[in-house]
């Protein structure tokens, strides 16, 4: 649980702001719709689903007649591509921009409409369908943010063949552990993307998980590949049995494409995320309950008003994020979206802002981090442009900081325009608790309350509800439509991480503490597990101690979340050496270097993005007298605090030594 310092902190918070009289009045949902979810939560869902088009209708709209495995929508089918783009052009919005779509290069840019999207998508669907992919394979997409990663995705939703997009910023590694997890039998990629003024090259990547997967008995059989950069394929080049690019075998298809309706519960993608263990958990989920929740969230907590309004989540598509909140809600609603490839910094750091104003966005959500970097680079930027057109402003990855909501909704939205603070997971699928534009009187820092729909609580560690102004385990109460469905092929692991510890109650235990403040609203207050939350994105600290063992210098790693004002939180590890490296790293000036070895290792094991802030070559790592590494005390070292209790560690010399070595700066 976090320090009471902090709850309180947060609790003496008292700034509210009144959703603005327009936006209300005119609001997509209203105060009722509480009320109304609250009285017949599956009869609410059951309207919400009537936003998609279906092929059969459903018999049932929820079993949970065997728990924790839910079916939502039994009996009915649909197809998600269909619903995302077919029945767009269907309505006669064919001529709409679906895509803004933006290179990093200046005036790299193309609009794709609703009708272009279709005859994408079905060439697509068509082309790997010639590649062999039938309904029910998987398929990897290792991409940049181009447009085609839109169309690969629904591509594989119209087939049926569940796709499991790798982030790009993934190692070679990361890429393979997942491609023999879900045994993907194609990988989609591209030469390369464009990231801070230069291409950065993927298929290189692409072809050693390719190697990787294969000695893990997962054979790829083909590469489709998107030519963006045009630069050198690298060592391995090009593989004439394996690897096609896009534009001869795509760009050949036919754009007729016929769709079949999948069952309501067939498997759409799956998503990998770190857990508390080395190995990364594939998130399923299913097709019918998934688009429900994602559309109507996504219609709700923007206010989307489909005609009007453009639409632009900065997330990269290889999370979660930009499943739910850039390709598969979105596009359900018929919105019209930016999507940009780049860094907010390339070529200048209002890239960002200049981006708003060229198409006059008027949703625009973001993380915390990104908020709180253009704090630092100052108003200047964002003052440059006119940023008039935006009416809401989404937050989600982690907690917003009071400051960061502050200048978000001052700096970017004009001092009246309301911060949405959207809490979910990747587990969730959609969001769950937020405010509403039109409907809440928001609080800096709070995300406030449950959507309509949805059941959350905060609770003591036997189950039982906190009374106002306590905190505790965020749980959530009832199932969702967009909940996980299960571990791809771990249906036991799934009950455990999430099902077990309130099992008596039938709670889904979020991971998360929260506190409920006197209103009864919510503060989220990070982890209570072994996963860090850096930059928005979870890492688990056994993956990366898992990362930092496999050097062959390192004979025992402990990592640790330390509080960063940049990036919510930062690795920070803690490094035993073999003996054979410790005298070497004893030698002048050989520290350091190691110190950035490792970091390298890191970043190649798993990704840049899990790099540590800091490694700190150690004598000893606390323990406890069963042998449980101490990391509170760690993690008091990684924030400069004095070191809490240490009458538990088996040796209570052991801190003084670690002290003494951060003295030293190693
Ligand atoms: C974890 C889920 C959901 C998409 C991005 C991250 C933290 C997320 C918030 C928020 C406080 C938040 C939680 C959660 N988190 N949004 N608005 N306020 N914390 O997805 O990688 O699945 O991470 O991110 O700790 O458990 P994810």
């Amino acid at each position: 649980m976090p320090d009471s310092e902090t709850l309180s902190n947060l609790m003496s918070e008292n700034r509210r702001f009144e959703p603005p009289a327009e936006l209300a009045a005119d609001a997509n949902v209203k105060a009722e719709a509480y009320d109304r979810a609250a009285a017949d939560r599956l009869a609410f869902w059951a309207e919400a689903a009537e936003r998609l088009d279906w092929g059969q209708k459903w018999d049932e709209v929820l079993d949970w007649s065997d728990p924790p495995f839910a079916k939502w929508f039994v009996g009915g089918t649909l197809n998600a591509a269909v619903n995302c783009v077919d029945r767009h052009v269907a309505a006669g919005d064919g001529d709409k921009v679906a895509l803004h779509w933006v290179g990093e290069p200046e005036g790299d840019t193309r609009d794709l409409t609703y009708a272009d999207l279709k005859d994408e998508v079905c060439r697509a669907a068509n082309a790997l369908t010639e590649l062999g992919v039938r309904k029910g394979d998987r398929v990897a997409i290792y991409m940049p943010m181009i447009p085609e990663t839109v169309v690969a995705m629904l591509a594989c939703a119209r087939l049926g063949a569940p796709h499991t997009v790798v982030f790009g910023g993934f190692s070679a590694d990361a890429l393979a552990t997942r491609i023999a997890d879900c045994q993907a039998k194609v990988v989609v990629t591209a030469d390369g993307g464009y990231r801070r003024g230069n291409p950065s090259a993927l298929k290189p990547a692409v072809d050693e998980a390719c190697e990787k997967a294969a000695e893990n008995g997962q054979t790829v059989e083909k590469v489709l590949v998107v030519r963006r950069t045009g630069q050198d394929l690298g060592e391995s080049g090009w593989d004439d049995d394996r690897d096609v690019w896009w534009h001869d075998v795509v760009a050949s298809a036919s754009s007729e494409h016929e769709a079949e309706q999948h069952d309501s519960e067939h498997p759409l993608y799956v998503m990998y995320t770190s857990g508390t263990t080395g190995k990364p958990k594939g998130i399923l989920h299913t097709t019918g309950g998934y688009l429900t929740g994602t559309a109507y969230t996504h219609w709700s907590v923007f206010d989307l008003k489909p005609g009007t309004d453009v639409y632009w989540c900065t997330a990269d598509v290889g999370w979660v994020t930009g499943h739910s909140y850039l390709v598969y809600g979105p596009l359900a609603n018929g919105a019209t979206q930016v999507m940009y490839e780049g860094t907010p910094d390339s070529p200048h750091k209002g890239r960002w802002w200049e981006i708003v104003e060229k198409y006059g966005v008027t949703i625009f959500y973001t993380a915390p981090t990104a908020i709180r970097t253009f704090m630092k680079w100052g108003d200047e930027h964002p003052g440059k442009f006119d940023l008039s057109s935006i009416r809401v402003l989404g937050s989600v990855g982690e907690p917003i900081n009071p400051e960061a909501y502050i200048w978000y909704r001052e700096t970017i939205g004009a001092g009246k325009v309301p911060v949405v603070d959207t809490w979910w997971q990747t587990e969730t699928g959609q969001i769950m608790i937020s405010p509403l534009p039109g409907v809440t009187a928001g609080k800096p820092g709070s995300a406030m309350k449950a959507l309509p729909g949805v059941s959350a609580d905060v609770v003591t560690e036997a189950g039982e509800s906190v009374p106002n102004g306590s905190g505790g385990y965020l749980v959530l109460t009832e199932p969702w439509p967009a909940m996980l469905r299960t571990l791809w092929g771990d249906d036991e692991r799934f009950k455990e991480t999430y099902w077990a510890k309130y099992a008596e109650q039938g709670f889904y235990f979020a991971g998360d503490g929260a506190k409920k403040d006197d209103d009864g609203d919510l503060w989220m207050l990070g982890r209570v597990d072994d996963v860090m939350n850096v930059s928005g994105h979870r890492l688990s600290t056994t993956e990366i101690e898992s990362a930092l063992v496999s050097h062959p210098k390192v004979a025992e790693a402990a990592v640790v979340g330390a509080t960063d004002d940049m990036t919510g939180q930062a690795v920070v590890a803690f490094v035993i050496l073999r003996e054979s490296a410790v005298e070497e790293a004893d030698e002048e000036g050989e520290g350091e270097e190691l110190v950035q070895e490792l970091r390298q290792h890191v970043a190649k094991e798993i990704g840049a993005i899990a790099k540590p802030r800091q490694i700190m070559i150690v004598p000893e790592l606390p323990k406890t007298r069963s042998g449980k590494i101490m990391r509170r005390l760690l993690r008091d070292v990684a924030e400069h605090r004095e070191v809490g209790d240490v009458t538990t560690l088996a040796d209570s010399t052991v801190m003084d030594l670690i002290k003494q070595k951060e003295g030293t700066g190693a």
